[in-house]
């Protein structure tokens, strides 16, 4: 125990150090301050180096980064490249495309031919077209090298209301990253029966009052519609003893910020979308804050890297021939296509969560394509 406290207090010392030291690099590790710092005031980037590590294994390959948010990872993944390497960087937020451009723009003098930015949700990864030239000749590349994707929302999202993300800042009762599809959870509210509200609470956050909340919510919209982020806050703290009522609400936004934008089902299908495109040895590097995330992460990444799978008797032309295929084995053997590398997700240093508290839930999967 004391030892361990010893560690945290010489983590502490050394930051403390490099921190009170203004000429010193926010990490002293490695050369990815510069992005660090840069970064900083829009959001800091989780785990930068162990993601970039991972992430690029060939200089002049083909990356994305599919939650652009304040460009921390893009500025070091551009760093890292060749000059045949390129990055492609999506965000539904058109805010986070817009500081992005102002920003590469400023630091790189121009707009940089080895960065494209995408205004779209990172289930269109997959899609993306890139063309090199090859002997003089234009070919397409079809292969993508890495891809990233750092979940959830950015400081800055949070910081300055906007969409309604964060109970702190009183704004319209948004929470939709695109703004373009789906319902904005005022909408959700006014229109969702009681049952859904509290199933939308207790699965998306794990949220111990959601019975009451919900009913709240349904006896409020009956006299005046909820739609401001303190509509909701007010609600809140009206069904949540004081002591409680910050996890609550931090809990209760999260759940209707992944409902209105899909974000579990939009996460499973990128994963398994990209897959199929990754360059043998290419790598995905998945930054989950929160614990359903993780697990989708967790359970495609299990499914496609299995050597073996159940027998489905579907797949038999009769049922005796299922049943008699059954009796040798009751396995299959399937060809694996992603290789598991982080038997248990990576999580920040004591150093980086000094720094950065925001980073604290942070896990981190990796796999390789096979
Ligand atoms: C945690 S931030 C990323 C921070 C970034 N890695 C950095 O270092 O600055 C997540 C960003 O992803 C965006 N985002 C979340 N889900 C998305 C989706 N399905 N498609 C596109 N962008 C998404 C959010 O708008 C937000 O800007």
């Amino acid at each position: 125990m004391k030892k361990k406290h010893n560690n945290h207090r010489d983590t502490r010392k050394r930051v403390m150090r490099s921190v009170q030291d203004e000429t010193a690099p926010v990490l002293v590790r490695d050369g990815t301050a510069t992005a660090e710092r840069n970064a900083g005031a829009y959001h800091v980037p989780v785990m930068l180096k162990e993601c970039c590590d991972a992430l690029i294994t060939d200089p002049n390959g083909t990356y994305i980064d599919g939650t652009l948010g304040g460009g921390g990872h893009t500025a070091e993944i551009l760093r890292r490249l060749g000059t045949g390497g390129v990055v492609f960087s999506f965000d539904e937020d058109a805010a986070a495309i817009a500081e992005a451009e102002r920003r590469f723009e400023e630091e790189l003098g121009k707009s940089s031919p080895q960065l494209m930015l995408r205004h779209e949700n990172f289930s269109f990864a997959h899609t993306i077209q890139h063309t090199i030239k090859r002997d003089g000749k234009p070919q397409a590349q079809d292969n993508i090298t890495g891809i990233l994707l750092d979940l959830g929302v950015s400081s800055r999202q949070l910081d300055t209301g906007g969409i309604g993300l964060s109970y702190r800042v009183n704004s319209r009762l948004d929470m939709r990253f695109g703004s373009r599809d789906g319902l904005p959870v005022s909408e959700l509210i006014a229109t969702t029966q009681q049952g859904v509200l509290e199933q939308i609470l207790r699965e998306y956050g794990e949220e111990p009052f959601a019975r009451v909340i919900a009913q709240r919510i349904v006896e409020v919209r009956r006299v005046a519609p909820v739609v401001t982020t303190f509509d909701l806050r007010v609600i809140v703290e009206e069904c949540v003893p004081p002591h409680l009522r910050q996890q609550s609400l931090s809990r209760v936004f999260q759940a209707f910020r992944i409902a209105v934008n899909n974000e579990l089902g939009v996460l499973e299908e990128t994963l398994r979308g990209i897959v199929p495109r990754l360059a043998k040895g290419g790598r995905i590097v998945v930054i989950a804050y929160h614990s359903l995330e993780d697990r989708i992460v967790k359970n495609v990444f299990h499914e496609l890297s299995r050597r073996s799978m159940p027998i489905n008797p579907d797949d038999f032309d009769t049922p005796e021939a299922a049943r008699e295929a059954m009796i040798k084995s009751t396995t299959v053997e399937v060809q694996p296509q992603l290789k598991i590398l982080t038997k248990k997700p990576l999580t920040p240093s004591d150093e980086e969560l000094f720094y950065n508290y925001r980073a604290r839930s942070a896990k981190v999967r990796i796999a390789e394509k096979t």
